[in-house]
């Protein structure tokens, strides 16, 4: 790995796992992240149908958050192939409607599932890996719903995103000592599939560009050891506080 300052980490040699980066914020987060040179593991569920990073510094393994049997291959094979792990994303994520009125509890399960069983189990995984990194880092991609709770949103993916943030700081505590620091990046409407359709969301001009998670990702993985930055709130509307 080539030498990082007291300033900034450099990219060169540090090896990062993203989740959920066939499309979308996670799609972003991995072009940015190879922009600046760094390796790149990324998990998704159709592996064959992800294409244009290069197949040289990437490696794209089966990860499908609602299978607990995808996690540690996908973990192995990372450190097979680069025999090193220095960062985790855990951007997958899915957001259904159900309220306290109408829905199914298996949308709740479903969402479970996938925004916080997936990746409580990859920081499980990766930890001791991130730990012996000396600089580990984790962002977990979490929401401004994972911060307040807005009226007429889906209740399971604002409880689900709230769980992110207590699994973050639980993360934070769990790997200090060792250098690894913990990030819940909490965006407000990004320009993606997620949100197209969700009634009263902010209109698509208004809408954070996915480069822009990509640029803040960049950024975090660039600090020193010495600057945690626990939550990064990036909102599209005016609100009280965040
Ligand atoms: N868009 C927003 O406004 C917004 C705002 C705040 C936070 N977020 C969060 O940002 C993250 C990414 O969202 P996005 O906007 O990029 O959404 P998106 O465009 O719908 O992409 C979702 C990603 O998650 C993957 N995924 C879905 N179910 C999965 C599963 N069971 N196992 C593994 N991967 C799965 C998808 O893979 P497939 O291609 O296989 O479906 C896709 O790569 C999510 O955690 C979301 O909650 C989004």
């Amino acid at each position: 790995m080539a030498e990082s300052s007291a300033r900034s980490l450099s990219p060169e040699g540090r090896v990062i796992m993203i989740s959920g980066a066939s499309r979308g914020i996670g799609l972003a987060i991995a072009k940015r992240l190879q922009d600046d040179g760094y390796l790149l593991s990324l998990g998704v569920r159709k592996p064959s149908e992800l294409k244009g990073l290069d197949p040289e510094r990437t490696l794209i393994a089966k990860f499908d958050a609602t299978k607990p049997e995808d996690a540690e291959p996908w973990l192995d094979a990372t450190i097979e192939r680069f025999g090193r792990l220095d960062g985790l994303i855990n951007n997958a994520g899915i957001l259904r409607a159900i309220d306290l009125r109408s829905g199914d509890e298996s949308v709740l399960d479903e969402m479970w599932a996938v925004n916080v069983k997936g990746p409580f189990r990859l920081i499980r995984l990766a930890l001791p890996h991130l730990e012996k990194a000396g600089h580990g880092r984790i962002i977990n991609v979490a929401s401004t719903d994972g911060k307040r709770y807005r009226d007429g949103v889906s209740v399971a993916y604002a409880m689900t995103k709230h769980a992110v943030m207590a699994l973050t700081h639980a993360a934070k505590f769990a790997g200090w000592e060792h250098g690894v620091r913990v990030t819940a990046l909490c965006p407000g409407a990004v320009d993606t599939q997620l949100v197209a359709s969700v009634p009263g969301v902010t209109p698509s001009a208004n809408r954070i560009p996915p480069e822009t998670i990509g640029d803040t990702v960049s950024f975090l993985l660039s600090l020193p050891n010495t600057a945690s930055v626990a939550e990064l709130v990036m909102n599209t509307r005016l609100e009280s506080w965040i």
